[in-house]
Parts: structure tokens; C-alpha cells; sequence
């Protein structure tokens, strides 16, 4: 996980992130204390923390930015209009929902759905890192150029990730456009097909015993 981003704003709320994250036994005991967590300032404005959902030994995990309204509203990832086509997505390479995954870099809706801070994600990537040590995916579909240089602890342009298999930590990742980016650049739906039936098959060979 990239280093980079800790700390450069101190503030009580980044304060907060210096306390002990709790080790928990399984993926329904860290969403308890999941849901609790006041570590940042989105804690004031969100009304759900959005853990994420979908199977817990799933292959892929699919990664995006952060809830939005629709999201906060429910509570669950991906329900809105980026969610709906992001469902398609994934069937077209043969993926039902809950099959997958899916979770956000950070749990909290930024308020007017802005970019979330670097403070933000320094406290809130604990929570996903445990995530996925629970669920031990083998590959990552990191969804825009927030989760990807998050994830990849890079600052690398879209161009310059997607479009191949990037070996991070010991998972398998696929770049791709979000889909709030296809919803307003239909242009970028042609590679994002491409890099996702890249993903099948790499997934296919990788997840073959699964
Ligand atoms: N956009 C995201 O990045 N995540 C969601 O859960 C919904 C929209």
C-alpha cells in the first residue's frame, strides 16, 4: 500500500487514524466494527457506512472510489446508475453479482460526492486491506483512477494501467473505467470491454481450482 499519502494533513480527524485498528476473526465481525468507525470526518455526514457485499471466497474482488448517494442511502455498493452498469458489465463476462465482491476504497460518501481526501483514504484502506485478507481474492478489478493509484500506490494515468494484468501484493489486477466515467464518455466502453474479457480469461486460468 502506498506510503505516500499519510499523514500530510493533520487534522483531529487524521488523529483519529493513528488509534489501533482491531484485528477481527471473519468478514461479519469486521463489518460490526466496520460500521461504527468515526476514524474521519465523513462519519458527520454519511448515513451508512457501505461495507461492501457479495460472496466471501470469491476469485475477484471488484474495487471502486466511494459511495454515492444512492449508495449512502442503502448502504450497499454499486445500486445506482454506475451500479446498473457495472451488474451488466460483469454478466457480459459471465459474472453474476453474487459471485463477486464489491467494495469501495473508502466505506463514507464524500459529501456532494467529491474526490475523497487523502486523509480519508489513510484511515479508512485498514478496513479494506483486512476485507481482503478475509476474503483472499486472486484477482482485482480496481475501478478508476482513484482505486487504481490507491491500490497501486501510483499516480500513473489511465492509459498508462489498463489494458493489462498488473501484479500488486499477491492479487492479479485489471484497470478499467469506472462506470460513472462510461455513463458520460460512451468512447471509453470499447476498451473497458476489452480489459474486462482480458480480466475472464486471466481469471479463468487463475481461478481454474477454485
Ligand atoms: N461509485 C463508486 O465508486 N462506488 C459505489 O459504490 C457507487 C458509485
Amino acid at each position: 500500500m502506498s506510503q505516500e499519502l499519510l499523514f500530510d494533513n493533520q487534522d483531529p480527524a487524521t488523529e483519529s487514524c493513528k488509534q489501533e485498528y482491531p484485528t477481527r476473526q471473519d468478514l461479519d465481525a469486521e463489518r460490526q466494527v466496520t460500521i461504527t468507525c468515526r476514524k474521519c470526518r465523513l462519519a458527520e455526514t454519511r448515513t451508512n457506512v457501505v461495507f461492501g457485499e457479495g460472496n466471501p471466497g470469491a476469485g475477484l474482488f471488484v474495487i471502486g472510489e466511494a459511495p454515492g448517494a444512492d449508495e449512502d442511502a442503502q448502504g450497499r455498493p454499486f445500486v445506482g446508475r454506475s451500479g446498473q452498469l457495472l451488474d451488466k458489465i460483469l454478466l457480459a463476462i459471465g459474472f453474476d453479482r453474487q459471485e463477486v465482491y464489491i467494495g469501495n476504497i473508502i466505506k463514507c460518501r464524500p459529501p456532494g460526492n467529491r474526490n475523497p481526501l487523502p486523509d480519508e483514504i489513510e484511515c479508512c484502506m485498514p478496513w479494506l486491506t483486512e476485507q481482503l485478507g478475509h476474503v483472499e481474492p486472486k484477482m482485482l478489478l480496481l475501478l478508476g483512477r482513484v482505486a487504481a493509484n490507491t491500490i497501486l500506490g501510483n499516480n500513473l494515468s489511465m492509459g498508462a494501467m489498463r489494458g493489462r494484468i498488473i501484479r500488486w501484493n499477491r492479487f492479479d489486477c485489471v484497470v478499467t473505467y469506472h462506470p460513472a466515467a462510461l455513463l458520460r464518455n460512451p468512447n471509453w466502453k470499447k476498451p473497458c470491454w476489452e480489459d474486462v474479457q482480458m480480466l475472464r480469461a486471466h481469471y479463468d486460468k487463475v481461478c481454474a481450482n477454485r
